[in-house]
């Protein structure tokens, strides 16, 4: 629920996202409800904010409403209104049509359309001014992902006496892909306003400074970029975590674990649960997943009275086509396989499309013996490491995309190529049946990677380099 409005807020610690870290949705009989907003951007930053007192400012979800700032859980909260055209313009087009399949190696064909453009200008110059007008004098603002990334240089017009961070939770592409992209210099410009350019992996900073060489008169030194007016620049890797801690008690506490023991017997004992949960994206890489496990049943090389594999999906962006399409592909692929090798009472894929409170998220987690992460392109995946954080003990294992951010750090997870389906079956053959001990060990080091490197060791690194004035 939404609190009282503060009557105007002013904040010295300011995050900008696109999204807020709840939505509003209003149900068909009149009533409004307040939901945990998707995605592993909320996931991460909302516990970074409940230990750093500031604002928010950020989109609500819905269209067409303009709202008072309210606080919610010690976040003061500070909605940004977006017409339906904009939605459907700026975050629907623009962002997520435009620049998601771009930054994500064009794993889907990414549509160039000025008015998206126009509207994605326009939003991206609304945020700044909210961002603005809520902001103390010196204040520090942290901007947040592709959506925004006009935003630093507009607000460093605005207010230069800010310190303006940004940070890129999906990759950033090789240059050979970004050029394509009609207005490549006006983001790389926008980003440019920052002073310090957080990336998820080294990789992604080194494809940023490169393009910055090609593109924009500025001065490149390692990862400094001085720019014709003496404003200096810093691109530099953080790779993004979870709130290890907070995810492990949640696992742990008596009705989590009761939970668990009862999705294990609704899903009838299996010998082995496969896991997958992602958004609905085509990114994900879950068609290419399911058919590897489906032949693997098929094949008689896994027992479908043994086995099951539940996949969770949470609805997302679906009013953009390729989502649209995707998710007509999965509903035919789980019926075929459950069709093909299902038994009475014992389907081989358990497919639920929507979206859990955290609670079952951590039940699942727990229960599961193979979690599988498959994404084609993804910039970190934080799935993968609630997974680690959540699953005790010296049994499970983790399947893990070497095309996912995290498996620069999780490196004892089982790998596999999701363009390889003879790769993913074989994997996940030898990740059920690996002796324990290699399991054990694999785990153990996963889990070191996962509590050494937390949530909170992320925002203290990038804020302290942050407040560090550099000079070129
Ligand atoms: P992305 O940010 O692309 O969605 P991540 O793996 O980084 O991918 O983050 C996804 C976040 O959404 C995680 O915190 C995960 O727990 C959450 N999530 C994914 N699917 C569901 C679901 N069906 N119900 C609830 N939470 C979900
Ligand atoms: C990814 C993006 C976030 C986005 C989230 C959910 O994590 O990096 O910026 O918020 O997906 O997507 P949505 O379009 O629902 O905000």
């Amino acid at each position: 629920g939404s609190g009282t409005a503060p009557a105007d807020v002013s904040a010295s610690f300011v995050v900008v996202a696109n999204r807020l870290p709840v939505d509003r949705v209003q149900h068909p009989d009149g009533t409004v409800d307040w939901r945990t907003s998707p995605g592993g951007l909320v996931t991460a930053l909302e516990p970074v904010m409940r230990k750093n007192e500031g604002a928010w400012v950020g989109w609500h979800g819905a269209p067409d409403e303009v709202l008072d700032p309210f606080e919610e859980d010690g976040i003061t909260i500070v909605p940004v209104p977006l017409s339906s055209q904009e939605v459907a313009e700026y975050y629907e087009g623009f962002s997520n049509a435009t620049l998601w399949p771009l930054y994500h190696d064009v794993v889907a064909p990414p549509e160039f359309h000025r008015e998206w453009w126009d509207a994605y200008v326009r939003v991206n110059r609304r945020f700044a001014e909210r961002a603005a007008a809520v902001s103390d004098e010196g204040a520090t603002v942290w901007v947040q992902d592709y959506q925004l990334q006009l935003v630093p240089q507009m607000l460093r017009t605005m207010r230069p006496d800010l310190r303006i961070g940004f940070f890129l939770h999906i990759p950033f592409p090789p240059v050979e892909l970004f050029q394509q992209l009609p207005w490549r210099r006006e983001i790389t410009e926008g980003l440019l306003g920052s002073d310090l350019i957080g990336f998820q992996l080294p990789g992604a900073v080194q494809n940023f400074t490169r393009l910055v060489r090609q593109r924009v008169s500025a001065e490149v030194r390692r990862d400094l970029v001085t720019l014709p007016d003496g404003h200096v620049a810093r691109a530099k890797a953080y790779p993004i975590s979870i709130d290890s801690r907070g995810f492990r008690e949640l696992a742990r506490s008596a009705p989590v674990r009761e939970r668990a023991r009862e999705i294990r017997r609704d899903l009838g004992d299996p010998e082995v649960m496969f896991l997958g949960v992602d958004r609905l994206d085509y990114t994900k890489g879950i068609k290419q997943r399911l058919r590897a496990y489906g032949e693997l049943v098929a094949e008689g090389r896994l027992d479908p009275d043994k086995v099951v594999f539940v996949q969770v999906a949470t609805p997302s962006r679906e009013r953009v086509d390729q989502y649209r399409h995707l998710r007509d592909e999965i509903d035919m692929l789980v019926g075929r396989i459950n069709g093909e090798v299902g038994r009475i009472g014992r389907p081989p894929v358990v497919y639920l499309h929507s979206s859990f409170p955290r609670e079952e998220m951590a039940a699942l987690y727990s229960t599961a013996d193979v979690m599988v992460v498959t994404p084609l392109r993804d910039g970190m995946n934080l799935v993968a490491k609630e997974y680690v954080a959540c699953h005790e003990g010296d049994e499970g294992a983790l399947v893990l995309s070497e095309f996912a951010g995290a498996a620069y750090e999780l490196k004892q997870a089982y790998k596999i190529n999701p363009y390889d389906i003879n790769d993913i079956k074989a994997t996940l053959e030898l990740a059920c049946r690996d002796a324990p001990t290699n399991k054990a060990r694999r785990l153990r080091a996963l889990r070191k990677q996962v509590f050494d490197n937390d949530i909170t060791r992320w925002a203290d690194t990038f804020l302290s380099d942050l407040d560090q004035k550099v000079t070129g």
